[in-house]
Protein backbone atom coordinates (compact mmCIF):
# COMPACT_ATOMS: atom_id res chain seq x y z
CA UNK A 1 0.00 0.00 0.00
CA UNK A 2 3.19 2.27 0.09
CA UNK A 3 3.15 5.13 -0.20
CA UNK A 4 -0.45 5.59 0.90
CA UNK A 5 0.02 4.23 4.65
CA UNK A 6 3.01 5.91 5.35
CA UNK A 7 1.54 8.02 7.34
CA UNK A 8 -1.94 6.65 8.42
CA UNK A 9 -3.17 3.24 9.37
CA UNK A 10 -4.49 1.01 5.77
CA UNK A 11 -8.15 0.38 8.36
CA UNK A 12 -8.42 4.55 7.77
CA UNK A 13 -8.07 4.63 4.25
CA UNK A 14 -11.25 5.81 2.17
CA UNK A 15 -13.51 3.16 1.46
CA UNK A 16 -15.41 5.56 -1.34
CA UNK A 17 -17.32 7.61 1.65
CA UNK A 18 -16.19 6.08 4.70
CA UNK A 19 -13.03 4.88 6.64
CA UNK A 20 -12.21 1.50 5.66
CA UNK A 21 -12.60 0.34 9.85
CA UNK A 22 -16.15 1.48 9.13
CA UNK A 23 -17.79 -1.70 7.39
CA UNK A 24 -15.58 -4.09 9.75
CA UNK A 25 -17.50 -2.04 12.56
CA UNK A 26 -20.98 -1.88 11.06
CA UNK A 27 -20.57 -5.82 11.30
CA UNK A 28 -20.20 -5.83 15.03
CA UNK A 29 -22.88 -3.40 15.36
CA UNK A 30 -25.17 -5.81 13.10
CA UNK A 31 -24.24 -8.02 15.35
CA UNK A 32 -26.20 -6.44 18.41
CA UNK A 33 -22.33 -5.98 19.87
CA UNK A 34 -21.96 -2.77 22.12
CA UNK A 35 -18.53 -3.79 23.77
CA UNK A 36 -15.56 -3.35 21.42
CA UNK A 37 -12.08 -3.27 21.59
CA UNK A 38 -9.99 -1.91 18.95
CA UNK A 39 -6.32 -2.99 18.47
CA UNK A 40 -3.99 -1.55 16.51
CA UNK A 41 -0.13 -0.76 15.86
CA UNK A 42 1.04 1.81 18.94
CA UNK A 43 0.84 4.75 16.92
CA UNK A 44 -1.68 4.65 14.87
CA UNK A 45 -4.37 4.04 18.04
CA UNK A 46 -4.69 7.89 18.11
CA UNK A 47 -5.97 8.09 15.34
CA UNK A 48 -8.79 5.61 15.76
CA UNK A 49 -9.68 7.19 18.88
CA UNK A 50 -10.11 10.31 17.37
CA UNK A 51 -12.21 8.97 14.65
CA UNK A 52 -14.81 6.78 17.03
CA UNK A 53 -14.03 8.12 20.42
CA UNK A 54 -15.66 5.97 23.50
CA UNK A 55 -18.14 4.96 21.05
CA UNK A 56 -21.37 6.61 23.91
CA UNK A 57 -22.12 9.13 20.73
CA UNK A 58 -23.27 5.62 19.48
CA UNK A 59 -25.10 4.10 22.09
CA UNK A 60 -21.74 1.45 22.61
CA UNK A 61 -18.18 1.12 24.28
CA UNK A 62 -15.11 1.58 22.52
CA UNK A 63 -11.49 0.46 23.79
CA UNK A 64 -8.30 0.70 22.79
CA UNK A 65 -5.68 -1.60 23.05
CA UNK A 66 -1.82 -1.70 21.26
CA UNK A 67 0.08 -4.35 19.83
CA UNK A 68 3.25 -2.97 19.87
CA UNK A 69 4.88 -5.93 17.49
CA UNK A 70 3.75 -7.85 14.73
CA UNK A 71 2.50 -10.41 16.75
CA UNK A 72 -0.53 -11.94 14.62
CA UNK A 73 -4.38 -12.01 14.60
CA UNK A 74 -4.20 -14.51 17.00
CA UNK A 75 -2.94 -12.32 19.79
CA UNK A 76 -5.90 -10.38 19.67
CA UNK A 77 -7.00 -13.18 22.52
CA UNK A 78 -3.89 -12.21 24.49
CA UNK A 79 -3.96 -8.49 24.32
CA UNK A 80 -7.92 -9.01 24.98
CA UNK A 81 -8.18 -11.60 27.44
CA UNK A 82 -9.09 -8.95 30.31
CA UNK A 83 -11.49 -7.19 28.05
CA UNK A 84 -13.31 -10.58 27.03
CA UNK A 85 -13.44 -12.14 30.40
CA UNK A 86 -16.02 -14.62 30.39
CA UNK A 87 -18.34 -13.71 27.31
CA UNK A 88 -18.52 -15.42 23.70
CA UNK A 89 -16.50 -13.15 21.62
CA UNK A 90 -16.43 -12.44 17.85
CA UNK A 91 -13.53 -11.00 16.02
CA UNK A 92 -13.40 -8.91 12.89
CA UNK A 93 -10.17 -7.76 10.49
CA UNK A 94 -10.29 -4.07 10.02
CA UNK A 95 -9.45 -4.19 6.47
CA UNK A 96 -12.64 -6.71 5.47
CA UNK A 97 -15.54 -5.56 3.99
CA UNK A 98 -19.25 -7.93 3.82
CA UNK A 99 -22.06 -6.85 2.17
CA UNK A 100 -24.99 -9.16 1.53
CA UNK A 101 -28.42 -9.98 1.72
CA UNK A 102 -29.44 -12.74 4.67
CA UNK A 103 -26.58 -12.13 6.35
CA UNK A 104 -27.81 -10.81 9.84
CA UNK A 105 -29.44 -14.11 10.27
CA UNK A 106 -25.64 -15.69 9.66
CA UNK A 107 -24.75 -13.52 12.28
CA UNK A 108 -27.22 -14.92 15.35
CA UNK A 109 -26.36 -18.47 14.01
CA UNK A 110 -23.38 -17.67 14.84
CA UNK A 111 -23.71 -16.56 18.13
CA UNK A 112 -25.76 -19.14 19.17
CA UNK A 113 -23.06 -21.34 17.77
CA UNK A 114 -21.16 -19.75 19.89
CA UNK A 115 -23.14 -19.56 23.43
CA UNK A 116 -23.50 -23.59 22.82
CA UNK A 117 -19.50 -23.93 22.81
CA UNK A 118 -19.02 -23.75 18.84
CA UNK A 119 -16.79 -21.60 17.07
CA UNK A 120 -17.96 -19.96 13.97
CA UNK A 121 -15.61 -19.16 10.80
CA UNK A 122 -17.27 -17.73 7.54
CA UNK A 123 -16.52 -19.48 3.94
CA UNK A 124 -16.06 -17.45 0.29
CA UNK A 125 -15.44 -18.77 -2.88
CA UNK A 126 -12.42 -16.91 -4.43
CA UNK A 127 -10.23 -18.09 -7.58
CA UNK A 128 -7.23 -17.00 -5.85
CA UNK A 129 -7.20 -19.06 -2.67
CA UNK A 130 -3.58 -19.14 -2.23
CA UNK A 131 -3.67 -15.57 -0.97
CA UNK A 132 -6.01 -16.37 2.44
CA UNK A 133 -6.62 -18.88 4.95
CA UNK A 134 -8.06 -21.70 3.15
CA UNK A 135 -10.98 -24.40 4.52
CA UNK A 136 -11.34 -27.93 2.45
CA UNK A 137 -14.84 -29.76 2.98
CA UNK A 138 -15.69 -33.52 2.90
CA UNK A 139 -18.63 -34.75 0.84
CA UNK A 140 -21.49 -33.44 3.83
CA UNK A 141 -19.96 -30.41 3.69
CA UNK A 142 -17.92 -30.48 6.76
CA UNK A 143 -14.69 -28.90 7.23
CA UNK A 144 -11.73 -31.44 7.47
CA UNK A 145 -8.65 -29.03 6.80
CA UNK A 146 -7.34 -25.32 7.35
CA UNK A 147 -4.42 -23.66 5.63
CA UNK A 148 -2.96 -20.70 6.12
CA UNK A 149 -1.82 -19.36 2.42
CA UNK A 150 -1.31 -22.83 1.02
CA UNK A 151 0.84 -22.99 -2.30
CA UNK A 152 -0.89 -25.58 -3.30
CA UNK A 153 -5.03 -25.04 -2.00
CA UNK A 154 -6.63 -27.84 -1.41
CA UNK A 155 -10.27 -26.07 -2.29
CA UNK A 156 -11.39 -22.47 -3.46
CA UNK A 157 -12.91 -21.54 -0.20
CA UNK A 158 -11.12 -18.90 1.56
CA UNK A 159 -11.89 -18.29 5.42
CA UNK A 160 -13.08 -14.46 6.00
CA UNK A 161 -11.71 -12.11 8.34
CA UNK A 162 -14.55 -12.88 10.46
CA UNK A 163 -14.69 -15.26 13.48
CA UNK A 164 -17.13 -15.80 16.54
CA UNK A 165 -15.39 -17.79 19.89
CA UNK A 166 -17.13 -19.26 22.77
CA UNK A 167 -15.22 -17.74 26.01
CA UNK A 168 -12.86 -20.46 26.42
CA UNK A 169 -11.20 -18.61 23.12
CA UNK A 170 -8.35 -16.94 25.21
CA UNK A 171 -7.41 -20.26 26.50
CA UNK A 172 -7.16 -22.11 23.45
CA UNK A 173 -5.13 -18.79 22.19
CA UNK A 174 -2.75 -18.84 25.54
CA UNK A 175 -1.63 -22.26 24.15
CA UNK A 176 -0.37 -21.07 20.73
CA UNK A 177 3.19 -21.32 19.86
CA UNK A 178 4.48 -18.42 17.07
CA UNK A 179 4.58 -19.92 13.22
CA UNK A 180 7.68 -19.92 11.38
CA UNK A 181 6.96 -15.99 10.47
CA UNK A 182 6.64 -15.51 14.53
CA UNK A 183 3.11 -14.95 14.43
CA UNK A 184 0.16 -16.30 16.51
CA UNK A 185 -1.93 -17.70 13.27
CA UNK A 186 -5.38 -17.22 13.50
CA UNK A 187 -5.77 -20.37 11.39
CA UNK A 188 -4.07 -22.57 14.33
CA UNK A 189 -6.24 -21.25 16.58
CA UNK A 190 -9.43 -22.48 14.73
CA UNK A 191 -7.79 -25.49 13.56
CA UNK A 192 -7.21 -26.28 17.45
CA UNK A 193 -11.33 -26.04 17.30
CA UNK A 194 -11.29 -28.10 14.09
CA UNK A 195 -9.08 -30.76 15.72
CA UNK A 196 -11.74 -30.60 18.98
CA UNK A 197 -14.51 -30.92 16.82
CA UNK A 198 -15.92 -27.13 18.02
CA UNK A 199 -16.29 -25.26 14.78
CA UNK A 200 -18.83 -24.78 11.87
CA UNK A 201 -18.48 -23.18 8.68
CA UNK A 202 -21.19 -20.73 7.64
CA UNK A 203 -21.08 -19.99 3.41
CA UNK A 204 -21.37 -16.99 2.04
CA UNK A 205 -22.85 -17.84 -0.78
CA UNK A 206 -23.49 -16.68 -4.37
CA UNK A 207 -24.53 -13.31 -4.68
CA UNK A 208 -23.05 -12.19 -1.48
CA UNK A 209 -19.92 -9.99 -1.43
CA UNK A 210 -16.68 -10.09 0.37
CA UNK A 211 -13.44 -8.20 0.09
CA UNK A 212 -9.99 -8.32 1.42
CA UNK A 213 -8.28 -4.87 0.83
CA UNK A 214 -4.98 -6.46 0.72
CA UNK A 215 -3.90 -4.79 -2.30
CA UNK A 216 -4.58 -1.51 -3.81
CA UNK A 217 -6.62 -2.91 -6.54
CA UNK A 218 -9.33 -4.65 -4.05
CA UNK A 219 -9.08 -1.55 -2.14
CA UNK A 220 -10.00 0.53 -5.30
CA UNK A 221 -12.63 -2.02 -6.30
CA UNK A 222 -14.31 -2.27 -2.80
CA UNK A 223 -14.76 1.50 -2.72
CA UNK A 224 -16.89 1.47 -6.59
CA UNK A 225 -18.72 -1.31 -5.55
CA UNK A 226 -20.02 0.72 -1.97
CA UNK A 227 -20.62 3.72 -4.24
CA UNK A 228 -22.91 1.48 -6.99
CA UNK A 229 -24.83 -0.18 -4.38
CA UNK A 230 -25.64 3.37 -2.64
CA UNK A 231 -26.17 5.06 -5.78
CA UNK A 232 -28.86 2.10 -6.85
CA UNK A 233 -30.52 1.67 -3.70
CA UNK A 234 -29.94 5.61 -1.76
CA UNK A 235 -28.91 3.34 1.41
CA UNK A 236 -25.56 3.62 2.38
CA UNK A 237 -23.22 0.75 3.98
CA UNK A 238 -21.95 0.56 7.19
CA UNK A 239 -23.35 4.04 8.23
CA UNK A 240 -22.69 3.26 12.24
CA UNK A 241 -24.98 6.31 13.40
CA UNK A 242 -28.19 4.92 11.20
CA UNK A 243 -27.16 1.28 12.48
CA UNK A 244 -27.18 2.15 15.91
CA UNK A 245 -30.33 4.30 15.66
CA UNK A 246 -32.02 1.60 14.03
CA UNK A 247 -30.49 -0.80 16.93
CA UNK A 248 -32.64 1.63 19.34
CA UNK A 249 -29.32 2.09 21.01
CA UNK A 250 -29.65 6.20 20.12
CA UNK A 251 -32.65 8.50 20.19
CA UNK A 252 -34.03 10.51 17.23
CA UNK A 253 -32.81 13.45 19.20
CA UNK A 254 -29.30 12.28 19.51
CA UNK A 255 -29.31 11.12 15.42
CA UNK A 256 -30.34 14.93 14.57
CA UNK A 257 -27.22 16.35 16.81
CA UNK A 258 -24.71 14.24 14.95
CA UNK A 259 -26.41 15.07 11.62
CA UNK A 260 -26.58 19.13 12.91
CA UNK A 261 -22.58 18.62 13.40
CA UNK A 262 -21.98 17.27 10.13
CA UNK A 263 -24.38 20.16 8.40
CA UNK A 264 -23.12 20.82 5.07
CA UNK A 265 -21.85 17.40 4.37
CA UNK A 266 -23.81 15.00 2.23
CA UNK A 267 -22.92 12.35 5.25
CA UNK A 268 -24.72 15.09 7.41
CA UNK A 269 -27.88 15.49 5.30
CA UNK A 270 -28.30 11.73 4.82
CA UNK A 271 -28.04 10.83 9.14
CA UNK A 272 -31.03 13.93 8.86
CA UNK A 273 -33.17 12.21 6.32
CA UNK A 274 -32.78 9.13 8.31
CA UNK A 275 -33.95 10.89 11.54
CA UNK A 276 -36.79 12.72 10.02
CA UNK A 277 -38.04 9.63 8.10
CA UNK A 278 -41.09 7.64 10.09
CA UNK A 279 -39.80 4.24 9.88
CA UNK A 280 -38.82 4.29 13.59
C1 LIG B 1 -5.72 -12.98 7.23
C2 LIG B 1 -5.80 -14.43 7.71
C3 LIG B 1 -6.35 -15.32 6.58
C4 LIG B 1 -7.68 -14.79 6.09
C5 LIG B 1 -7.54 -13.30 5.68
C6 LIG B 1 -8.91 -12.72 5.38
O1 LIG B 1 -4.74 -12.87 6.26
O2 LIG B 1 -4.53 -14.85 8.14
O3 LIG B 1 -6.52 -16.63 7.06
O4 LIG B 1 -8.11 -15.57 4.98
O5 LIG B 1 -6.97 -12.53 6.74
O6 LIG B 1 -8.84 -11.36 5.07
P1 LIG B 1 -4.03 -11.45 5.93
O7 LIG B 1 -4.99 -10.71 5.06
O8 LIG B 1 -3.81 -10.78 7.24
O9 LIG B 1 -2.76 -11.81 5.22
Amino acid sequence: MYPITRATSKQLLPVYDKPLIYYSLSVLLEAGIRDILVISKPEHLGSFQELLGDGSQLGINIVYRPQPTRGGIAEAFVIGRDFIGDDDVALVLGDNVFHGSGFGDKLKTAQKNAADGQATIFGYRVDDPQHFGVVEFDDDGNAVSLEEKPLEPRSNYVVTGLYFYPSDVCDYASRLQPSTRGELEITDLNRMYLDDKRLKVQQLGRGFAWFDTGTIDRLFSVGEYIRSVQEATGVKVAALEEIAYDAGWIRRAQLLKLADGLKKTEYGHYLEKIALSTRR
